[in-house]
């Protein structure tokens, strides 16, 4: 498929009784998405919610509404999709519908009598059947009913493999699966990943569109389609995906699942300019604000005085006397340029590329109340911190002299031994603010 590009066509929609027309603007949906697959190989199409993936798989087996504008070419071993493509060809959409009461064998069957050719005798289909179920793996659940919402049936992963098996009963070339995985937990959506590689090996083409993969899963796609807001990202071998993105500059920052790393890639650029009406995308730049303001800077603090502590004692034993109260706000004064640098940086080029509200009010509220939180942060870390010094450790007091950390008078004055105290103030804070919660809820629903 070459330089695919969707359009949803505006739709004019009159009102019934008023002479009203109701736009709706035309919308972009893949630009320009390009890509190959062979005989033999797995293309997994991955991407967040809404970046198109449920468009290109439609398009690439024929499915879409005409009424809409698809620009490119699509060709199978070169040609066109024609009646004989069409029959090489299998679809398994998102939603699967069966007949809930058939057992698992009982609607191969079904399937198999009505889509096979007539040249085919009855046992043939038969035998077509039990091959398909042994293929699938799902033998020991052929007498289960399928079930539905109000009737217990097969398990969801059984239940997509029924209707991939629909599809291979006609034993395709091509077979699409859309959202292979969505439902399943990572054993047995491992299981159904297996299964479809399996069917690539013997020689099919397969193509899938996936929601978060597990890593273990990542491994097993030949090749990766990448989708982020209808642009193709990546498209490749899969193994070479991470390299790629290290190659330009993105590496994960710990060890993460590939699959989220890339979803969060493809998310990123989501961020660059996302629409006023995408609230998840602004909420999810506020909740990294908070991250990254908030328990960055905490984690960070946490181990400044255990660190120094060492140094502390050397200096102050070598008669390199000075105050502790010296070192904690000299300690404190050469952090802060530091710490309010990066969270200031960080705002300022997100805020503007997030498409957030662009007025400098809004922007210093933002920066200020980030800022401010990132020091409150930093001073809870530094309490722990300040804990860390056990009742029982020593300082040197003088020259010769050791004294108990419990005795220094700020810690003293702090008190680490009412430990059922600092419960309950915990306990306390965390009812307060709740009950502060409520009560604003209640002021804001009556204002309206
Ligand atoms: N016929 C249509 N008219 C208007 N908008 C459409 C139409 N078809 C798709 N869209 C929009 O195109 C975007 C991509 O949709 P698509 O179903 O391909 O996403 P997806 O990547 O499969 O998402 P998900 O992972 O949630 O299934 C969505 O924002 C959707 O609302
Ligand atoms: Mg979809």
């Amino acid at each position: 498929f070459e330089d695919i590009v969707h359009k949803t066509k505006p739709s004019k929609r009159e009102g019934f009784f008023f002479k009203k027309e109701i736009n709706s603007e035309e919308r972009l949906i893949l630009k320009g998405i390009s890509g190959i697959v062979f005989p033999g190989e797995l293309l997994a199409i991955l991407g967040p919610s809404g970046s198109g993936k449920s468009t290109l798989i439609n398009a690439l087996g024929g499915k879409l509404n005409d009424s809409n504008i698809t620009k490119g070419t699509i060709t199978y071993n070169g040609k066109p999709l024609s009646k004989s493509v069409k029959q090489n060809l299998g679809f398994v959409a998102q939603h699967d519908i069966f007949y809930p009461h058939l057992s698992v064998n009982e609607t191969l069957v079904f399937s198999a009598l009505l889509r096979l050719p007539n040249s085919l005798s009855k046992q043939e289909k038969m035998l077509k059947v039990k091959e398909v179920i042994d293929e699938l793996d799902l033998n020991h659940c052929k007498d289960t009913i399928i079930g539905g919402p109000l009737l217990r049936g097969v398990s969801g992963g059984e239940r997509k493999r029924v209707s991939i098996g629909q599809e291979l009963l006609t034993n395709p070339s091509l077979l699409l699966v859309d959202e292979a995985t969505t439902g399943l937990d990572s054993t047995i959506a491992r299981k159904l990943v297996m299964n479809l590689c399996e069917l690539a090996k013997g020689g099919r083409t397969v193509v899938m569109t996936i929601h978060q993969p597990s890593s273990k899963l990542f491994h097993m796609f030949q090749k990766i389609l990448l989708l982020s807001d209808g642009n193709g990202m990546y498209f490749g071998k899969g193994d070479y995906v991470l390299d790629y993105f290290s190659g330009i500059g993105y590496s994960p920052l710990v060890a993460m699942n590939p699959t989220d790393f890339l979803l969060d890639l493809a998310n990123g650029l989501l961020w660059w300019h996302s629409k006023p009406g995408h609230i998840k995308d602004k909420v999810g730049l506020l909740f990294y604000y908070t991250q990254f303001c908030g328990f960055i800077p905490m984690v960070q603090t946490l181990f400044t005085f255990p660190e120094d502590r060492a140094m502390i004692i050397k200096e102050r034993s070598s008669c390199m006397y000075y105050r502790l109260s010296s070192y904690f706000i000299a300690s404190n004064v050469i952090d802060l340029p530091v710490q309010l640098f990066m969270p200031t940086l960080f705002i300022t080029i997100t805020y503007w590329m997030g498409g957030l509200k662009a007025n400098a009010s809004n922007f210093f509220q933002t920066l200020s109340v980030s800022l401010l939180y990132a020091m409150v942060s930093q001073s809870i870390g530094q309490a722990i911190s300040a804990m860390l010094f056990k009742n029982d450790d020593i300082y040197s007091c003088g020259e010769n002299v050791t004294c108990l950390v419990g005795n220094y008078p700020t810690i003293k004055h702090i008190g680490l031994d009412n430990q059922g105290m600092s419960v309950a103030v915990l306990v306390a804070m965390l009812v307060g603010y709740r009950l502060i919660a409520y009560f604003a809820l209640i002021i804001r629903m009556t204002h309206n």
